[in-house]
């Protein structure tokens, strides 16, 4: 199907072999440049969703350093193009070192016109998909909450409930594991409430050191207590108006658990060393990673605080358990980021999207973020590889398949080589510990081509 307002920039200064291009592509709408101004000149007017470029293209057509600027350059302004380099006979290291910098493919001269063809037809495919993939998952990203990426049925769930929840003033209770994004939601709670005009004050229970967290929470008197000089609002003080949040709430010492008990229930605060009731007007919300049901039981949490503070309770669920959420997270990071490090254009390789599906992410967004942001600065070049997020392991070709046999001749055969090596290499023990017979363990041998010792 090649439509003829299909565009096409073929980038080559041999007038030879820019005729014999425009004929092996005259199902295209092709534009010739034969210097770098132009093609640029051509990419803004045009925008080609794919573009050849040749190397060697002067002031430097012997050597390469000016196609290299223009790749550069060329995904620099347009990061989706496909560019296919097309070198020199057999320059394995030009062309390998293109698809490094983020060119989509290469091609060795002299040209042979059904293979080129061949690939950029493919490239336009690739272009579309991406094309449409960018359209849907620019979509998902409609969170209704500002700053919230996700396109998860669980996550957009919680969304709605916090937009429900944002206006009344409920205490709300924030479950989820470390770096689930927490904090962020209540945040965008706190945004969404009639109070976000007030200050959105946070204090971490976790890391304030028992005896100080007292008179942080409460505030003090001067004199209260040795380097008490002078008088001092404490943070619920502070949130008078706005909201308070109250950060890894599982961790609060038992004494301070009854007096927040009580401030929940009266509105009022003494501060330390003051006689004082203070009233304050503030919206309490919590967070915590830990099983506060678990906590109940041990009797290191107050149940009576525990439904004060979850008048309503938000679960947010882990990253590997939102659909499509860990690649869109990581597709919108990397742009963000790359874009910090004022290096723009970078993507992600196959095995990369890949590992990020299959990865457990047990730090969540946060570990994510955190991956993302360090491959970005450490990567020489623009293909961020599973080995840039050091994300190891499996590799795509492996992930690519959804056949059940294969999948299960995989992990027949890893489990294998998992009993042999820990019997070291016993074929009856390994049987024994996989739980199957000896013709069977020996019909895996033969099936796998393993040979124990
Ligand atoms: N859905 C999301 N979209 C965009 N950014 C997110 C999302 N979820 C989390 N983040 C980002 O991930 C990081 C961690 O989020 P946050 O601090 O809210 O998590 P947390 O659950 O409070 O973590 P912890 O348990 O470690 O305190 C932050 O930089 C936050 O902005
Ligand atoms: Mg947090």
């Amino acid at each position: 199907m090649d439509l003829p307002d299909r565009k096409l920039l073929v980038v080559e200064d041999d007038p030879g072999l820019q005729t014999q291009l425009r004929w092996c592509f005259e199902n295209f709408d092709v534009e010739i440049a034969g210097d770098s101004e132009t093609a640029l000149k051509i990419l803004q007017q045009n925008h080609p969703p794919v573009v050849t470029l040749d190397l060697g293209l002067p002031p430097d057509a012997d050597g390469t350093s000016v196609g290299f600027g223009l790749l550069e350059d060329i995904l620099q302004r347009a990061p989706h193009t496909k560019i296919i380099v097309v070198t020199g006979n057999n320059d394995r290291e030009h062309a390998t070192r293109s698809v490094a910098m983020g060119a989509y493919d290469f091609f060795y001269k002299p040209i042979d016109a059904d293979m080129l063809e061949l690939i950029v037809n493919r490239a336009y495919r690739v272009y579309e998909l991406e094309e449409e993939n960018r359209r849907l998952s620019s979509q998902h990203t409609e969170s209704p909450l500002e700053g919230v990426i996700t396109g998860s049925s669980g996550m957009l769930q919680v969304c709605r409930t916090i937009e429900k929840v944002a206006p009344t003033d409920a205490t709300v209770l924030v479950l989820g594991e470390s770096g689930t994004g927490k904090e962020l939601m209540a945040r965008s709670l706190h945004e969404l409430s009639t109070r976000g005009d007030g200050q959105f004050v946070a204090i971490n229970c976790a890391a304030i050191p028992e005896n100080l967290l007292e008179s942080e929470l409460f505030g003090y008197e001067k004199g209260a207590f040795t380097g008490a000089a002078k008088q001092t609002q404490g943070k619920i003080e502070l949130a008078n108006g706005g909201t308070l949040f109250l950060d890894e709430i599982g961790d609060m010492p038992a004494p301070l658990q009854a007096k927040l008990l009580r401030f929940l229930q009266e509105r009022v605060i003494e501060r330390v060393g003051g006689r004082k009731e203070i009233p304050v007007d503030v919206r309490i919300l919590c967070a915590t990673h830990k099983d506060l049901h678990e906590l109940i039981r041990v009797q290191q949490f107050r149940e009576d605080l525990y439904y004060r503070i979850g008048e309503v309770s938000i679960t947010i669920p882990a990253l590997r358990e939102r659909e499509s959420d860990p690649l869109l997270l990581a597709r919108v990071f990397l742009e963000r980021i790359s874009k910090q490090q004022g290096k723009q254009g970078h993507r992600f390789s196959k095995d990369a999207m890949a590992a990020i599906e299959n990865y457990a992410w047990p730090g969540n967004v946060r570990e994510l973020e955190n991956r993302v942001k360090r491959a970005v600065i450490m990567a020489e070049h623009k293909l961020i590889s599973a080995g840039d997020l050091e994300l190891g392991g499996t590799s795509a070709e492996e992930l690519a398949t959804f056949n059940l046999r294969e999948i299960r001749d995989r992990s027949d055969r890893k489990a294998t080589l998992r009993a042999l090596n820990h019997v070291g290499g016993k074929v009856s023990q390994a049987a024994e510990l996989l739980g199957i017979s000896r013709p069977t363990m020996y019909d895996l041998l033969r099936k796998f081509d393993l040979k124990p010792k």
